[in-house]
């Protein structure tokens, strides 16, 4: 079997270049119409797309989001070719401080044919490269995966290991319905609006609160000081009346930010609780369950049924919060990062053993 990579993306179409064997040509305005059949066909045995709860992915909103990324020009899509056949596909997104592989959660997306391996390696190894011309470190992944499947069953989450990546883990939980409640875990918390500390007050409250997770956990969203400022300002120029403080008498200790309808979901009956913290000095005095209780209430006094929030299964703390509010897991992800340049993230992410995973 050869394999080749063909770089079909807009605004890099001049780098297309031959991978390995064979050289294969796809004229351009097929080029869109071949990535999205493929993406189709290899995604069609997803185990998200049996699933049918409220909150598993649509397949047409995921075919769009390929679309999106195929046209996107700060993103770059490839199609692997099999003598002249199309065997998969995968978009990789520019980011800032490292590449986001797959335009949803389930790339590089391979036929069933040319699965676990090469088609796909082939796919990873150019996206890799792809990120070191653009000056970045690496790329990194989520796969997210339906309640109760064995990620070791999974043939991209075994890619990955195969293609040698470390590995994190992630859990995403939702909100159960808990019931408005005006009586907040802790009496002496007081809640006020984002504009009556200001946006900077704001964002060094998040960055502060979340030092601490750094140690075990990499997200962009809440280490990087850009993202941590870019985040919070696209949502109060849009929604600052879901960004709550909480005060313990004059002092600021900690923040939650809201967002109803969650962007992605577009689930009309689902409001995102995106940010909670509290400042190391003032943990495990119910802060956290007030903010949460807050933030809760706001989703509810809205018209929504649900909040819905994300964390990391290494986070103990909030896990263990989220659990104790009568939340329950609805899916897990899975993180991947593969970094090959020496940058300033965290290297403490150890690579686990693909038999220690199992399903929630
Ligand atoms: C998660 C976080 C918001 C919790 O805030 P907090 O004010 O300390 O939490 P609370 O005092 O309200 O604790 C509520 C429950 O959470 C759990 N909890 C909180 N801290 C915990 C810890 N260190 N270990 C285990 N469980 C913990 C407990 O079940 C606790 O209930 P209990 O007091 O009846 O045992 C806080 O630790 C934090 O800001 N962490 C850093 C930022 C972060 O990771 N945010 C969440 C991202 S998803």
């Amino acid at each position: 079997m050869h394999l080749k990579v063909l770089a079909v993306n807009s605004l890099l179409r001049d780098l297309e270049r031959e991978y390995s064997v064979i050289r294969t040509k796809i004229a351009e305005n097929e080029d869109e119409e071949l990535y999205l059949d493929v993406w189709k066909r290899a995604q069609a045995d997803s185990p998200w797309f049996q699933d049918h709860r409220p909150y598993a992915p649509i397949f047409k909103e995921e075919l769009d989001a390929a679309q999106a990324a195929f046209r996107d020009s700060n993103s770059k899509c490839w199609i692997v070719m099999d003598d002249g056949n199309a065997a998969g596909v995968l978009a990789c997104r520019k980011g800032k401080d490292i590449a986001r592989l797959g335009s949803g959660d389930r790339e590089p997306a391979v036929l069933p044919s040319y699965r676990p391996a090469s088609a796909g390696i082939k796919l990873l190894d150019a996206a890799l490269e792809w990120s070191i011309e653009q000056g970045l470190p690496g790329v990194f992944t989520l796969l997210k995966l339906p309640p109760g499947i064995d990620p070791r069953t999974q043939w991209h989450v075994e890619l990955c290991f195969q293609w040698g990546m470390k590995l994190t883990r992630l859990a995403v939980q939702l909100g159960a319905r808990i019931h408005k409640t005006e009586e907040y875990a802790n009496p002496q918390v007081r809640f006020k609006g984002v504009s009556y500390v200001g946006l900077d007050c704001f964002c060094d409250l998040i960055l502060r609160s979340f030092e601490s997770t750094r140690k075990f956990e990499y997200d962009p969203f809440v280490h990087d000081p850009f993202k941590v400022r870019s985040v919070p300002s696209r949502i109060y120029e849009t929604e600052p009346d879901g960004m709550f403080v909480a005060y313990i008498r004059d002092e600021p200790v900690g923040l939650v930010v809201t967002q109803a309808p969650i962007p992605v979901f577009k689930d009309p009956m689902c409001g995102l609780i995106a940010v909670i913290g509290v400042l190391p000095e003032y943990r495990e005095k119910k802060i956290g369950m007030s903010l949460l209780q807050k933030a809760h209430n706001y989703i509810i006094g809205k018209g929504y049924g649900y909040s819905f929030v994300g964390t990391s299964e290494s986070n103990v703390a909030s896990t263990a919060l989220y659990h104790g509010m009568g939340y329950h897991p609805v899916y897990r992800i899975l993180k991947f990062v593969k970094v090959i340049k020496d940058v300033n993230i965290p290297r403490d992410l150890l690579p686990h053993n693909f038999n220690e995973l199992c399903p929630l």
